[in-house]
Parts: C-alpha cells; sequence; structure tokens
C-alpha cells in the first residue's frame, strides 16, 4: 500500500492554493486541514492527521522510484506462477492515469514524464522471461514454453465494454465459472503478445477507445475503470514421460476513474450520470475494502459483497486474497481538495488490512500422443504460414529493389561535380520488418566534358 502525492499545477499554484499534505521520511504522511476561527464544531476545526503506509511519494517523486518500490519486486512473482494486481485509487484528478499509464497515455499531458506502472511492469515481465529462456539448460528434460496472452477492457456506466478487436464498443456479458471459482467476461478479444512492443500497440489502440473528457476537475479526467490483463501461462513439457504441468498467473493492471463530488465538480448531464456511476462502484469497493479488512482481522467472516458493482466483481479474485495486491492511493494535495484526499487515506489505511496469500495452481496433465500431435502440427502451420508470409514481403521487396534502386542506381545523380551511384544493393527481413543495405560510391568529376558522359 503506497500514497503519491501529484504536484500542484502551475494553475493551482497561481490561484493561491496551497498543499495541505505532506510526507514524513519514507512511510508516514501528514494532512492538514484548515480550521475555522468562528465555527467551535469538532468538525470545522483545524486537525492534524498522520497515517503510515509501506511507501510514500511526494510531490517530487519520479515514475521511475514508484515503479521501483511498488509493483517492481512482485514481477518474479507472476513469472513464478503467482497473481499480481496493481491499482491506483484516489479522487478525480488526483494522478492515477499519470501514475498507472505515464508517458503511453492517449492525451498528451504525461509526455516527458517517463513510463508509468504498466509500461514497466510489461517492460520487465518480457525481459524476465527472455532470461528464463536464455538460461534455460539444453540438456533438460523439461521443455519450458511461456505464452502471454492479452486483454484490456474498460466498466463504463456499469457495463463492461473491450476496447480491442472488432468487439471494441460491445457490451461483454460478466460471468461466473464455478469449477475454477473465477469471474470470465465473456467473448472479450484476447491476444497472444510475444513483445513488449506488441503490448504498447494494443495499450494505444485501447486507449483510443477509452472513454475521457475534460471535467471541470480534471481536463483528462477517465470516465472508465480500465483493466488491462496478462495471463502468463507457463508449460513444461517432460520429454520422457510426456507430461505436461502448467501455471497460470495472471497480471492485472488497473486505473481506476477517479471518485468525484457533484459540487466540486459541477457536472452535468451525461457526465454527472457517469460520475454516480463511478462513485457507485468505488463505494462497493470501498464497502469491499471495509468488509476483507474486518474478516482479516477476526474469526466472523462477514460477506463481501462482490457483486454490488462490475468493478468489485471483476476484482473479485484480486482482492479476495490469492493474489498479491499492490494499490497506490493518489491524492491532490490542495488544501481545497482537504475532504477528497483525507478520504482516500482513510480508506488506504483501512485497505492496509487486507491479507493476501497468493498461491500457485499447478495443473499437472499427461499429454496424449494425439494432444502432442496436435500441437506440434498446430506449431508446424503457424511456423508456416509465417514463412509464407516472409517469402511474400521478400519477393516484394526483391522487386523493389530490382524496379527502382538499380533504377536510381542507373539514372546517377549529379550534385556539383561529384556523382553519387548505387553499387549494390541488397535486401533481407528481420523480425517482420525489411531492411535494404545500400552501398553508395561517390565519383570526383574532374572536368565538364566528364559530366556530360
Ligand atoms: N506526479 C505527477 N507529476 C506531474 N503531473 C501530474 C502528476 N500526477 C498527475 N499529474 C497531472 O495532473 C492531471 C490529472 O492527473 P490524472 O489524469 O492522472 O488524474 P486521475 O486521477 O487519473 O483523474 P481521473 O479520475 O479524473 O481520471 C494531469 O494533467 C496529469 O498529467
Ligand atoms: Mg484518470
Amino acid at each position: 500500500m503506497a500514497v503519491r502525492i501529484r504536484p500542484l499545477s502551475k494553475k493551482e499554484l497561481a490561484s493561491g492554493i496551497v498543499s495541505c499534505c505532506q510526507t514524513l521520511g519514507e512511510s508516514n504522511i501528514a494532512i492538514r486541514k484548515n480550521g475555522d476561527a468562528n465555527n467551535f464544531l469538532k468538525s470545522q476545526m483545524a486537525m492534524l492527521n498522520e497515517y503510515a503506509f509501506d511507501a510514500v511519494f511526494d510531490e517530487d517523486s519520479t515514475q521511475e522510484e514508484v515503479y521501483e518500490s511498488t509493483a517492481k519486486k512482485f514481477i518474479p512473482n507472476v513469472i513464478n506462477g503467482k497473481n499480481v494486481t496493481v491499482f491506483a485509487y484516489g479522487a478525480t484528478g488526483a494522478g492515477k492515469t499519470h501514475t498507472m499509464l505515464g508517458n503511453s497515455r492517449a492525451d498528451s499531458s504525461a509526455a516527458g514524464s517517463g513510463l508509468g506502472i504498466i509500461p514497466s511492469a510489461v517492460k520487465d515481465m518480457f525481459s524476465q522471461i527472455a532470461r528464463k529462456y536464455a538460461n534455460a539448460d539444453e540438456n533438460s528434460n523439461i521443455q519450458d514454453k511461456w505464452t502471454v496472452t492479452l486483454s484490456y477492457i474498460e466498466v463504463y456506466n456499469e457495463q463492461v465494454y473491450d476496447l480491442l478487436g472488432s468487439t471494441a464498443g460491445k457490451v461483454l456479458p460478466v460471468r461466473e465459472d464455478q469449477t475454477r471459482d473465477i469471474v470470465v467476461v465473456a467473448g472479450m478479444t484476447e491476444q497472444v503478445v510475444t513483445s513488449y512492443d506488441e503490448v504498447m500497440v494494443f495499450m494505444a489502440q485501447g486507449n483510443r477507445n477509452r472513454k475521457t473528457e475534460a471535467t471541470m476537475a480534471n481536463a483528462v479526467s477517465s470516465r472508465s475503470h480500465a483493466v488491462l490483463q496478462l495471463v502468463v501461462r507457463h508449460s513444461m513439457l517432460r520429454l520422457d514421460t510426456n507430461k505436461e504441468t502448467v501455471i497460470e498467473s495472471k497480471l492485472s493492471l488497473i486505473d481506476l476513474a477517479g471518485s468525484e463530488r457533484a459540487s466540486a465538480t459541477n457536472n452535468r448531464g451525461v457526465r454527472l450520470q457517469e460520475g454516480a456511476n463511478i462513485n457507485k462502484s468505488l463505494l462497493a469497493l470501498a464497502n469491499c475494502i471495509n468488509a476483507l479488512a474486518e474478516n482479516a482481522g477476526s474469526d466472523k467472516k462477514s460477506n463481501v459483497k462482490f457483486r454490488d458493482s462490475k468493478l468489485t466483481h471483476l476484482l473479485k479474485s484480486s482482492l479476495e486474497g490469492n493474489c498479491n495486491l499492490i494499490m497506490i492511493a493518489n491524492i491532490n494535495p490542495s488544501d481545497t481538495t482537504y475532504e477528497d484526499s483525507n478520504n482516500t487515506l482513510k480508506y488506504a489505511n483501512r485497505a492496509k488490512n487486507i491479507k493476501v496469500n497468493p498461491v500457485v495452481q499447478e495443473v499437472v496433465k499427461e499429454s496424449t500422443w494425439v494432444e502432442r500431435e496436435l500441437r506440434l502440427r498446430q506449431e508446424n502451420a503457424a511456423l508456416r504460414a509465417k514463412v509464407c508470409e516472409l517469402t511474400k514481403l521478400l519477393t516484394e521487396a526483391q522487386t523493389f529493389r530490382d524496379n527502382v534502386l538499380y533504377k536510381c542506381a542507373n539514372e546517377a545523380t549529379l550534385e556539383g561535380k561529384q556523382r553519387f551511384s548505387i553499387t549494390s544493393a541488397s535486401v533481407y527481413s528481420e523480425c517482420n520488418k525489411l531492411f535494404f543495405v545500400l552501398q553508395i560510391s561517390r565519383t570526383w568529376l574532374m572536368s565538364t566534358t566528364n559530366l556530360s558522359n
């Protein structure tokens, strides 16, 4: 559980707003309420509250510092079969999207600020998988394989929408899979991804489809909760016995929409309706956090109402305990938003008590020869398709080389008294990219008679 204070914007500073929050050391934060000298009610008096968390980050903290002290150390757990969920929580405009997406968000409000937690975690995850492959023992009897599948959805106005593929923008039903005791979103787009770059392409596509609007509280307010999920499937095939053990884990990276007070945001119409739904799901989340925190400290277990909102229903398995849960509470330090920031800190303080116990779930199965053959056939077909695609690319490139590049070489350009000509041109393809290698020679022409030749 960590807390991050965002810096006051130039506009806020210019309007005379001052900060009411301060970090104390590496894990404490103090928040001050300005009192009203003419009132005697306790709720109206000046107050100073102090809270302790695993980490606190002040206005000057960088994206790297936040990532390295929070999510980073849990990424190896995902590779080793444990579920990990990271989410940012807080009021509207407090810096959740900045913390989670950073400069990969759809708007340009975080340009130059470095990678947010989501891209940093994805980058780390793929480099750790690559390291596992690189360190694999060639003579081992066990063949390891990691497959990563991505999905990106949003919860908007209490409905779940796909952010990717042909189903982008469609409402998707949420169901409970009783046999595996998990909540699933039926029909969402799932993409096998093999690199950080590929994930970033899908994320950019999803972010463009995500609902964001300008509100009075935030010029780039997220109007939906976005859930990016990476399912890591680690298959270990024993070559002698043909037994396959599969471990599946999930990395869930969530950028929540922020709670908002209608009076403060001045929202009307559609924005007001969105705000009401955002508050409803965040209230349900706060209630679940309360119930889970209470349950953690007592023998009497009360019912946790995950079904009260789509958001909590989706987060059920993450919150219930079989998961490393990393929460980053974001706060706006402005003294005008004291109530929101203090509420965020109170919930974060309660959420600290949630107990988690992630376990690795192994499935051992003896793959039959038929299954093995089927898998090899599928791999073979995929590789053949890739070879076909690359051969086509290469043929096109060779035609381009012969028709365009050599033609250019024959019609060598004249620049002053120098002549440039292409002496050789070759083409090769690697990782679905085409590379042209041109060797260019430069000849100095000594007399104008030569020039005409
Ligand atoms: N740590 C930070 N450093 C610099 N700018 C920040 C920081 N945190 C937030 N901001 C800026 O503050 C504004 C609001 O931040 P952001 O959009 O991340 O808030 P949010 O919590 O996601 O709000 P909402 O719930 O409305 O989506 C943005 O312009 C963002 O770039
Ligand atoms: Mg946001």
